[in-house]
């Protein structure tokens, strides 16, 4: 496995990979890896000829006062998972790297951008998806490969795939959970012992909200306040639990099928996300 740090040495190995006919899947990361994580590059390895991982945490994507200065950081560690993972390149780009002084551009994918996270992470969504062009314009890979875990980032860059005709294929990979139910996350080791162990009720609460949609109910609004209600009761703080459409994440009509039911909650000073498929 190679590490490459400076965006001009990651465009030559892809060009050089282009040339030899080879194709390449990219999984953007911000590191820290757990078994989703290792299950992109799974998928990614599977897609293409060579595998390119990047990890960046990206600056661009937090807003002031969000956990930019403490998340969790373990290069050694990502690396060895990384090779063990048939990695073909990692790429750590330095902020400065990526966000020269003066840096003026941003892409910004408009509508399916403002609601859900979008609401209460203003910014957060363009900042990815203008590091996510980016990293495709460095790397120009044949497929990437994103989490369901982050259903709203997904479709974000499918979106923006779609309408600036980038000629990537976008790989969706299922949630991986603990075995509590808990979606894994790089943010899961901020949560104290007794916050781990109410942890996955946010996914239970999902999972309650989907059985009721599968057995047909269709009241969206009382099914979303009822988990909200929940969660409160022990001591959450939701910031929504919505039901949506999976195509476009705009909100169904009684006879849609092809749902998604999502939430982002606080548990302590921890945001949580997570989603189910209906
Ligand atoms: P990060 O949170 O490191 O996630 C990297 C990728 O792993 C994303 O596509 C995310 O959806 C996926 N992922 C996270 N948890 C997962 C789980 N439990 N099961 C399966 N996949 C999971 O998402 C980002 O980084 C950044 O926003 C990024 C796209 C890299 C842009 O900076």
């Amino acid at each position: 496995m190679e590490r490459l740090t400076s965006p001009q040495e990651m465009q030559h190995w892809a060009n050089e990979q282009r040339r030899a006919g080879r194709t390449v899947a990219l999984v953007p990361t911000m590191g820290f890896f757990h078994q989703g994580h290792l299950k992109l590059m799974e998928y990614g390895r599977s897609r293409a000829d060579r595998l390119v991982v990047s990890l960046f945490v990206n600056p661009l994507q937090f807003g002031p006062g969000e956990d930019f200065e403490r998340y969790p950081r373990n290069e050694e560690r990502d690396q060895d998972l990384a090779r063990g993972a048939g990695v073909d390149v990692l790429f750590s780009p330095a902020p400065e790297d990526l966000y020269p002084v003066h840096f003026q551009t941003h892409v910004t994918v408009e509508k399916v951008t403002r609601g859900l996270c979008g609401a209460s992470r203003p910014g957060h969504f363009r900042g990815v998806a203008t590091v996510v062009a980016k990293l495709f314009n460095i790397v120009r890979p044949d497929a990437a490969v994103f989490g369901k875990k982050d259903y709203q980032q997904l479709m974000i860059i499918r979106n923006m795939v779609r309408e600036l005709a980038l000629p990537i294929e976008i790989v969706a990979g299922e949630t991986r959970r603990a075995e509590d139910g808990l979606a894994l996350s790089s943010r899961n080791g901020y949560l104290s012992a007794a916050e781990r162990a109410e942890a996955p009720r946010l996914y239970r609460t999902l999972d309650t909200v989907r059985r009721r949609l599968r057995a047909g109910e269709r009241d969206f609004a009382r099914l979303e306040a009822e988990a909200v209600l929940e969660l409160n009761a022990y001591s959450w703080v939701p910031q929504y639990v919505a039901v949506r459409r999976q195509a476009d994440l705009q909100f169904p009509a009684a006879h849609d099928f092809g749902l998604v039911v999502l939430a982002a909650a606080l548990l302590g000073s921890t945001r949580l996300i997570d989603n189910l498929e209906v």
